[in-house]
């Protein structure tokens, strides 16, 4: 069993973290001992988010970054490495989306889609990583979705950055795996957050429930959980791997409850 407070006197960074996944995953990870560093380009919600984990009795402090700007995000490490010496734990959680046809993306949301969701978290994989394996201990988390598994409709540059960034897990993770630093994926289902009800209207997201086996949204919850065990020390010896949070979508293939006519069932709640 783990010890409740594993991350105690580590440093956790997790970026897009004002809101909605990653501010569950800095509350998880600070109520486990990690001081967290919450990057994101909204100040205001990054002040507040860091507040209400201190309010909780963790440890949090804010970092204003716009992850596009790539030369901001080098001088936003220097100060934090200068200040922490070394990040334990990375988490890759910011992300963008728009959708549109493929064949109307522009050059210019192409750059900024792939700046924010696959650049930048190799730029901070690149800075976290020497005091990772000098100390032979590190976490990295990047968050993908289903769509760098499985194409969707209009999600040219999304579905494009988040498949190389699992492809990016795998290059990075069997590099250092011999120094005591593993480097894993989530690829969640639509989850519950401000991402998700802005870019998806209730018909796309009814279209998505009803070919979702357990037929209902993921909680920011149960991202987290996973988030925490990679991080974990029960974690340490998987690496280079990415897991489906998605309530069996990237599993099911013909899923035609109706047609074999599968008894309906009310879903399951999401967690907490
Ligand atoms: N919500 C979903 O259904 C879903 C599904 C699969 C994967 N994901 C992925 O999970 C991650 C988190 O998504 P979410 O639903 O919590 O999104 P969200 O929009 O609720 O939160 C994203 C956070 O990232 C920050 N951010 C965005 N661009 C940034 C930038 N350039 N610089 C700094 N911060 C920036 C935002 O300010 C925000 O606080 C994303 O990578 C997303 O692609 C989400």
């Amino acid at each position: 069993m783990d010890n409740p407070k594993q991350h105690e006197g580590r440093v956790a960074l997790i970026t897009g973290a004002a809101s909605g996944i990653g501010l569950q995953i800095a509350r998880d990870l600070a109520q486990q001992g990690a001081t967290v560093c919450i990057v994101d380009r909204n100040g205001p919600a990054a002040e507040q988010a860091a507040e209400a984990i201190r309010s909780e009795g963790g440890q949090a402090l804010a970092l204003v970054l716009d992850l596009a700007d790539t030369e901001a995000v080098q001088h936003g490490m220097d100060g934090l490495l200068q200040r922490f010496l070394a990040i334990d734990i990375l988490v890759n959680n910011a992300g963008v989306v728009s959708t549109q046809p493929a064949t109307s993306v522009t050059l210019a949301q192409w750059n900024n889609t792939l700046a924010i969701n696959l650049t930048a978290p190799m730029v901070l994989t690149q800075r976290v990583l020497p005091a990772m394996q000098a100390r032979r201990w590190g976490r990295i988390v990047n968050i993908s979705s289903i769509s760098g598994v499985r194409a969707g409709t209009g999600r040219l540059a999304y579905g494009s950055s988040k498949a190389a960034l699992i492809a990016m897990t795998g290059q990075f993770a069997i590099e250092v795996a011999a120094h005591g630093v593993t480097v894993n994926a989530i690829a969640p289902g639509f989850v519950d957050t401000p991402m998700i009800r802005t870019l998806h209207g209730s018909s796309n997201a009814n279209t998505y429930l009803d070919v979702c086996p357990m037929h209902r949204f993921c909680s920011p919850q149960e991202v987290s959980a996973a988030v925490v065990f990679f991080c974990s020390e029960q974690a340490s010896f998987i690496t280079g791997q990415t897991l489906g949070v998605d309530g069996g979508y990237l599993a099911s293939g013909l899923f035609m409850p109706r047609l074999f006519e599968i008894p309906a069932a009310t879903p399951t709640a999401a967690a907490a």
